[in-house]
């Protein structure tokens, strides 16, 4: 068992009937550059699997709820078994498809195996909780450029507040989000996120509403 057991957030508003979490997941090469902890780019510290699996995160989650998991394409394995530590079921998955500005899949992803240029979002049900009347329109992909390293689309927000119920809770998040209540090491206001800042992704090539 591992010995950190990180506090979250306080329950003024809990119990929480939605998480979205983007956990700062350790690659076995640590000192690889793709790791974030690499020495040169030190984007972010990471923690192991086990580090993330022991969180409260049960405790502050409604008996019916929604739970959203980023997690890279290689240690998806990792990603259902936290979402089952934390009390979820897995259900099913929102693609995250990077696309250039041409609307071209973005090719400069890193992969051992494969260039990867999606990213999944794990969802997991607690209790009986179907989506709500718009997610069984919504389709399970999002198609937008990337931005910061780790940085995730601003689309998942609207996709979760209409398919998802409140209050929302967001864990490791790096800007804070109207409507959500915000935890992580970064994710209070005043601290500036480590790693390069870029102001905006643009519009994707024939994707009508996205910027
Ligand atoms: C993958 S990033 C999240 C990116 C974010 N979702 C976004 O779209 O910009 C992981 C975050 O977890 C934070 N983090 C790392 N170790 C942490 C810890 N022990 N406790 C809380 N937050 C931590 C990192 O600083 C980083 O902000």
């Amino acid at each position: 068992m591992a010995e950190r057991r990180l506090a979250l957030p306080e329950l003024d508003i809990a119990p929480f009937g939605t998480l979205l979490a983007d956990p700062p997941w350790r690659f076995q090469n640590r000192t690889g550059k793709v790791a974030p902890e690499h020495a040169r780019l030190s984007r972010y510290d990471t923690m192991t699997t086990e580090e993330i699996a022991v969180l409260p995160v049960a405790e502050v989650m409604a008996h019916q709820s929604h739970c959203y998991l980023w997690v890279p394409n290689a240690l998806v394995a990792d990603g259902l078994a936290v979402m089952v530590a934390w009390g979820f079921t897995y259900k099913s998955m929102v693609v995250w498809a990077k696309r250039r500005k041409d609307g071209g899949p973005d090719g400069r992803g890193v992969g051992f195996y494969f260039r990867n240029v999606t990213e999944p979002l794990l969802f997991g049900v607690r209790g009986k909780l179907r989506t709500l009347a718009p997610g069984r329109r919504q389709v399970n992909m999002i198609e937008t450029r990337k931005r910061e390293h780790s940085r995730k689309p601003d689309e998942q927000y609207k996709i979760i507040e209409s398919c998802s119920p409140g209050p929302y809770l967001e864990l490791f998040a790096r800007y804070p989000h109207e409507g959500w209540t915000g935890w992580g090491n970064e994710a209070d206001g005043g601290v500036i996120p480590r790693g390069r800042r870029y102001s905006s992704y643009g519009p994707v090539a024939g994707l009508a509403g996205q910027s």
